[in-house]
């Protein structure tokens, strides 16, 4: 064994003094928003390390099938998975238009942090109407479930969030408002003058809308989130990396694609496309599912629904605030035809109860 002399410590404080203050220099570039990394966004890894996160649960709808299908993780890998309930649905809506696509898992914050989760999705089976009527006088509600052990569903309701004005409501989502302390719910709505009832005329473009709620029960006054009018904007997923920095993934439907935004200042903040307006990650997908990695804290997930193909493949990236440098992951164990849904990192316990109770 070689013995360390007082000399050779020295020596090597120095050079990890260098080291440490050229790492933080790199990280540093992050402020202008080109370079931003997750160590830079704030993402604190060790809070997600004693998560004990084990795997992950996936929730979604099958095209045809509009009901809530659960997929488990094979391990601790983002990009396995299996069907629960032997690819039988787990929640079927009985109000409504009988159909939810677009399910999103909720996970409850502060006092229902860990304790409490919600399901809420777009009230649309499109086996029982166009895609014309479904957008002039289609539903504008959202369907939502709670559980306090994302394996007991319950408490199915239908909560209506626009005035009769709007065509329709589509693939709400929410996230807890750190600032608010309330859910901030989301969602997809075009409009009808107040001289045009019946919805026979021109909707304004589709913009996303917004209101708070702490129970999924009351909501506040809807409000506009997020226009960029003339184009129509949907599909609007956010991914908190700290209680200040988020990203933002949507879909512009006039043109078919998904882009992300970011802000290091709040869900209200001041927001940024990196790499302008026409940046865009990927063309001719919809439905941008976020989740960060349970394993490598650098890395976030982001699935894309090919509505035109084979539904959701996952993308990946170390540096998930920019528009470039998505790659498309490894598809080898990714189930294909799944459509736009939501994937919540779980831990060992979570992971356990679901696999028993849905015999997999
Ligand atoms: C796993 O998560 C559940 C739900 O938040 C929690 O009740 C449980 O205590 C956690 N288990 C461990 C081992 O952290
Ligand atoms: C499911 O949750 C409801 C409401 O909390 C409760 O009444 C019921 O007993 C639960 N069922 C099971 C099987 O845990």
């Amino acid at each position: 064994m070689v013995q360390a002399t007082p000399k050779a410590l020295w020596a090597l404080a120095a050079l990890l003094f260098t080291w440490s203050s050229l790492a933080a220099s790199i990280k540093s570039r992050g402020s202008g928003g080109l370079f931003l990394d997750l160590a830079d966004l704030g993402v604190d890894v060790t809070k997600r390390q004693t998560n004990n996160l084990a795997g992950y649960l996936g929730a979604f709808f099958l095209g045809a099938d509009p009901y809530v299908y659960f997929y488990l993780s094979n391990g601790n890998d983002a990009l396995s998975f299996r069907a629960l309930n032997r690819g039988q649905p787990v929640i079927r809506p009985t109000k409504g238009t009988t159909g939810v696509r677009d399910p999103t898992i909720v996970p409850g914050g502060g006092s229902e942090s860990g304790r409490k989760w919600y399901i809420i999705g777009t009230d649309l089976h499109i086996g029982r109407t166009t895609w014309d009527a479904a957008q002039r006088t289609g539903s504008r509600g959202i369907f939502v479930w709670e559980s306090t052990d994302l394996i007991n569903w319950t408490n199915e309701r239908l909560v209506t969030v626009e005035d009769a004005t709007a065509g329709m409501v589509w693939a709400p989502e929410a996230i807890w408002d750190p600032a608010k302390g309330q859910y901030l719910v989301h969602w997809a709505s075009k409009f009808y003058p107040t001289s045009d009832p019946r919805h026979t005329g021109n909707p304004t473009n589709i913009r996303m809308r917004y209101a708070y709620t702490s129970d999924f029960k009351t909501f506040s006054a809807p409000q506009t989130l997020i226009d960029k009018n003339p184009t129509n904007i949907i599909d609007l997923n956010y991914l908190p990396l700290s209680p200040t920095s988020f990203l933002r993934f949507m879909k512009d439907e006039t043109r078919k694609t998904v882009f992300v935004e970011v802000s290091n200042n709040g869900l209200f903040g001041t927001w940024t496309r990196p790499g302008g307006d026409g940046a865009i990650i990927q063309t001719g997908v919809e439905g941008p599912a976020s989740y960060l990695d349970n394993v490598d804290p650098r890395k976030v997930h982001l699935l894309l629904d090919f509505y035109g193909s084979d539904g959701y493949r996952p993308f990946e990236s170390t540096n998930p605030g920019t528009n470039s440098g998505w790659v498309g992951s490894n598809r080898n164990n990714f189930p294909k035809n799944l459509r736009h849904g939501s994937v919540l990192p779980i831990n060992g316990t979570v992971y356990e109860a679901l696999r028993q109770r849905w015999g997999v």
